[in-house]
């Protein structure tokens, strides 16, 4: 199945977005261990807004990839008994794969590995020093491996990083520093200048009074390891970390060259991002773009983080959640789906089995999966297996009353709401929350009009009112797509929508409904059930193999 634009690919072409460019970052993830649930959180977030952009229009760079380089791999790789190239290449490949396995769309996949991506951020150190900004000094204090960040003395908590991990003493590092205490004031004109750069609002005052409290030089490389960029013209020094890794979001786009995608992709419009990382983004890259006199971007959005059953997730106490297993056990749609709509984007959100199986049982299989289920088997059922008709055959528009055109409007509607809660104020939570809005009225209008009486009493009304809901689910299942693709494209073949055009967000305005609305008569195949319900303990009653739905049950209420 192909969905118009909203899959891989850059898309782009008519919609909101007209053709324009849009790109879109998730931070470029540590290879010291395998990808698990904080890690495919935010590459879908990036994921839906990236397949909303698309089918609405706008031409998409959508970037991911991994960090390689730092203290924390080289020492990751000798613990493994290899080199840390070698290391890199493995655990980078679980990245990639996990990429596949949630059916991410991505554009790019940027390794700091990778020649190009040395050359850009060697550029950057460069032009930071060509402008005065960088100079040598000897870097005495705490520094994190684990973080892989420095700490002042006062931000310690019971000795240890704010984060909780271990800090140990550097004592008197050669090391290049970068002016970042010149930067105080550029950066907090900066925010004043720009209410939206940082969001949700509790992060933005975060960085303000993070930058307000005073900043010091920012020590930018190191000389006890040399798993790194090594710094231009002194190889005895490696680029810290986070400068190599920051710089990822313009050498994707070929920085140095400045032409090209650069010039037309660059500022980001967004880099989505977890709460721990929110100082790297919201005060040293964009001073360090501001330095180098190029644009910061336009918007951050930090995230929360995931916790199990009410704890930490972390390697020690054993409740990693493997992002593979979520899918093996409730399938990729219903896994994306929980992960979006369960917590409001931007908050931290606790994972149990109950919230997820819960979360798919009454959003999913009661209310959208059994509305298109039971409506779809009602017409193939007492309408010869074709789209009914509304008004039984005569004109379309005669056959609609007041009720019907109501539930019509509310789908019609439905995009406008949702397109600023993803491509402004990123609450996909919300916009979720919208679009099963239209499912649940379109559920309430079936049950007021019990379509299954008037099969005696008055067929043709039926048949109005089983299209009137069918093109209710279009709506859903289009806008559904970037949240559920392969799903929502199922749906969309039911229907009979076909593949392109049809299934772009223009195939949702008022004045699309005509053009792409369903075509009365068209051929309908019996459905399958597509949101079917997860059997709690699932994973206890797996069906047998060649039936096997993710764990689940295939069921639907007639
Ligand atoms: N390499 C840096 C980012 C450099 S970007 C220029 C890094 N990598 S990371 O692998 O440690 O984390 C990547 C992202 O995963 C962060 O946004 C982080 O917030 C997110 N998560 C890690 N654990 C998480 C949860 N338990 N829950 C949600 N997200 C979390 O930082």
């Amino acid at each position: 199945m192909s969905t118009a634009a909203g899959g891989g690919g850059r898309g782009g072409g008519g919609g909101d977005g007209k053709g324009r460019p849009y790109y879109v970052t998730t931070p470029i993830y540590y290879v010291n261990d395998k990808p698990h649930i904080g890690h495919a959180y935010t590459t879908l977030a990036c994921d839906a807004i990236a397949r909303f952009m698309r089918l609405d229009g706008w031409d998409v760079i959508f970037l991911t990839g991994t960090d390689e380089h730092g203290q924390k791999v080289q020492t990751s790789a000798q613990k493994a008994g290899k080199t840390p190239q070698d290391f890199c290449d493995e655990v980078s490949k679980q990245f990639k794969n996990l990429l596949t396995t949630m059916n991410f769309s991505n554009d790019r996949f940027i390794r700091t590995t990778d020649a190009t991506h040395k050359a850009g951020a060697s550029a950057l150190w460069e032009i930071l020093r060509e402008k005065g900004q960088i100079e040598l000094g000897v870097y005495v204090g705490w520094y994190s491996v684990r973080d892989e960040a420095f700490y002042g003395e006062a931000e310690l908590v019971n000795g240890k990083a704010p984060s909780g991990a271990d800090v140990e003493w550097v004592e008197k590092e050669p090391s290049y520093f970068f002016k970042l205490s010149e930067w105080q004031k550029p950066l907090l004109e900066f925010y004043e200048k720009n209410p939206d750069f940082i969001a949700p609002e509790s992060r933005r005052n975060e960085a303000i009074s993070f930058v307000s409290g005073g900043l010091k030089d920012l020590s930018i490389s190191r000389t006890s390891f040399s798993w790194g960029v090594p710094v231009p013209g002194d190889d005895d020094h490696v680029m810290y970390v986070w400068i190599d890794a920051l710089a990822n979001y313009i050498s994707a786009l070929g920085y140095p060259n400045r032409e090209g995608e650069f010039d037309r992709f660059w500022p980001a419009d967004l880099h989505v991002i977890g709460k721990d990382i929110l100082r790297f983004h919201s005060v040293y890259w964009p001073a360090l773009l501001l330095a180098a006199g190029l644009e910061p971007p336009k918007r951050l959005f930090v995230h929360g983080w995931w916790t199990k059953d009410g704890q930490k997730i972390s390697k020690s106490t054993g409740n990693v959640i493997d992002p593979l297993d979520l899918v093996d056990k409730y399938g990729v749609d219903p896994t994306r789906y929980f992960l979006m709509s369960e917590v409001p984007f931007g908050n931290d959100g606790d994972f149990s089995d109950t919230a997820i199986q819960n979360r798919i049982n009454s959003n999913l299989a009661n209310e959208v999966g059994n509305l298109a289920m039971r409506t779809l088997s009602m017409a193939v059922k007492n309408c010869g297996s074709a789209m009914p008709t509304p008004g039984g055959g005569g004109a379309a528009s005669k056959a609609l009353r007041d009720e019907d055109n109501a539930l019509l409007a509310s789908a019609a509607d439905c995009l406008d709401a949702v397109r600023p809660l993803v491509g402004k104020t990123q609450q996909l939570h919300k916009a979720l929350e919208v679009i099963l809005q239209v499912s649940r009225n379109a559920n309430k209008y079936l049950d007021t009009q019990a379509p299954w009486s008037l099969k005696k009493t008055d067929p043709d009304r039926m048949q109005t009112v089983l299209w009137v809901v069918l093109e209710t689910v279009r709506h859903v299942a289009i806008l559904y797509q970037p949240f559920m693709p392969t799903a929502a494209g199922q749906l969309l073949d039911q229907l009979g929508v076909p593949d392109g055009e049809a299934r772009a967000f223009t195939a949702l305005s008022r004045s699309g409904r005509d053009e792409y609305s369903l075509r009365p008569g068209a051929p309908l195949a019996k459905p399958t059930p597509i949101f079917p319900r997860i059997e709690k303990n699932a994973e206890e009653k797996m069906p047998a193999p060649e039936l096997r739905v993710c764990g689940v049950k295939n069921m639907f209420i007639l």
